[in-house]
């Protein structure tokens, strides 16, 4: 059955293993292979002349959307607003006439979002909502939706329904992008093209499974970790740290890599694992210079990277792991997944409830 575990021991496990579908169904539904470009649904709000952006949503999801607001931003030049729902609710942002909000929500039932939704429209912004659920509180309400084509998520921890969220995100940033003529049709075609990759390079990514599990070993002993990522990897490193205290238990803090010697590398020690997301482009030179800094302390440095970046790294980091070489626009979709089954051995090894963590509830529906 669609909701059985299958071959597979943990739902967590088998909703992993099904992101080179998941990807492909998600990407498939706003991008068109031929004429590689996107193609969004009608939108409530005319990206050409939106003011400004705010995406809210909670935990993983507003992580995702943290993603967005890079891409957003980046591609499209329109100014983004990102905030958790409980705290955006209270501190009374100042929202723009014409203005518009990006709802990010697997469920579409999360108390906290559905109050930022209301207080949202009450403030006459419009609301466009990336939801997996279609028939969802939030799906109804919003004044349009996106859907996430994740199927069911029943792991508490999200794995799929995220990445999928990040799919989305990512067509509509190179939607709004192309509607505003901050990007031109080449520039969509190449971005589309990369996108298209990504159902096959997560494929190969799972490939990795055994190198990530014996990572896996090391961070189980550990009882801090840092994650480190930079640009739109940052979310994803914080994504991980997420990931890694869910359903471990185990004490873990996303960073900015840069972030670094401004306090975190007092905690650098040879207990410590830094698990880096750092794969080859503009950002590299950056991050695997704050890495050395972390290595020189005794930090035990772990990374993600390419087949470019792994050459670098190799000469200081206990552990490389090489995932498929893809440029900066993708990387965080594709990153997400190896932290996500990092996570899950860890898990594993400590013996958890991988599936049912415990005090976490799959939808919270209270404030
Ligand atoms: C993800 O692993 C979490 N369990 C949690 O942070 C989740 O993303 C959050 O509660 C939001 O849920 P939603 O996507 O259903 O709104």
């Amino acid at each position: 059955a669609a909701t059985g575990k299958g071959n597979y021991r943990h739902f967590m496990e088998k909703e992993l293993h099904e992101h080179p579908v998941v990807l492909g169904d998600t990407l498939t539904q706003y991008l068109d292979p031929m004429s590689r470009s996107v193609s969004l649904p009608k939108l409530p709000f005319d990206p050409v002349k939106v003011p400004r952006l705010t995406i809210t949503a909670c935990g993983s999801a507003f992580l995702a959307g943290q993603v967005g607001r890079y891409w957003i931003e980046k591609l499209a030049r329109i100014p983004v607003d990102a905030d958790v729902a409980s705290e955006f609710r209270y501190r009374e942002p100042p929202l723009p006439e014409g203005g518009a909000a990006i709802l990010v929500s697997q469920s579409g039932e999360t108390a906290d979002t559905m109050a930022a939704l209301h207080l949202l429209r009450a403030r006459g912004q419009k609301v466009l909502s990336v939801v997996n659920v279609p028939e969802s509180s939030m799906a109804r309400e919003s004044d349009g939706a996106v859907l996430t084509v994740a199927g069911p998520e029943i792991g508490v921890a999200s794995t799929k329904a995220f990445t999928a969220q990040l799919a989305v995100l990512a067509c509509l940033a190179i939607g709004f992008g192309r509607a505003r003529g901050t990007i031109s049709v080449e520039d969509e075609s190449k971005l589309t093209a990369a996108l298209l990759e990504i159902p096959g390079n997560a494929a190969a990514v799972l490939d990795s499974d055994e190198e990530i599990r014996a990572m896996a070993a090391e961070v189980a002993k550990a009882r801090d970790v840092l994650f480190l990522g930079r640009g739109s990897l940052f979310p994803i490193a914080m994504e991980g740290a997420l990931k890694l205290k869910e359903i471990s238990y185990i004490h873990a803090e996303g960073y900015a890599a840069g972030e670094m010697k401004h306090g975190p590398i007092a905690l650098i020690d040879s207990a410590v694992p830094v698990i880096s997301l750092c794969p080859s482009g503009p950002m590299f030179e950056k991050t695997a210079s704050n890495l050395q800094e972390a290595a020189a302390r005794g930090g035990r440095i772990m990374a993600f990277t390419d087949d470019l970046g792994a050459m670098k790294l190799r000469s200081f980091a206990e552990r490389v792991v090489v995932l498929p070489r893809v440029g900066s626009f993708s990387a965080p979709i594709l990153h997400a997944i190896p932290v996500q089954l990092l996570a899950y051995h860890v898990a594993v090894l400590k013996g958890t409830d991988v599936d049912q963590p415990r005090n976490l509830a799959k939808s919270v529906t209270v404030e």
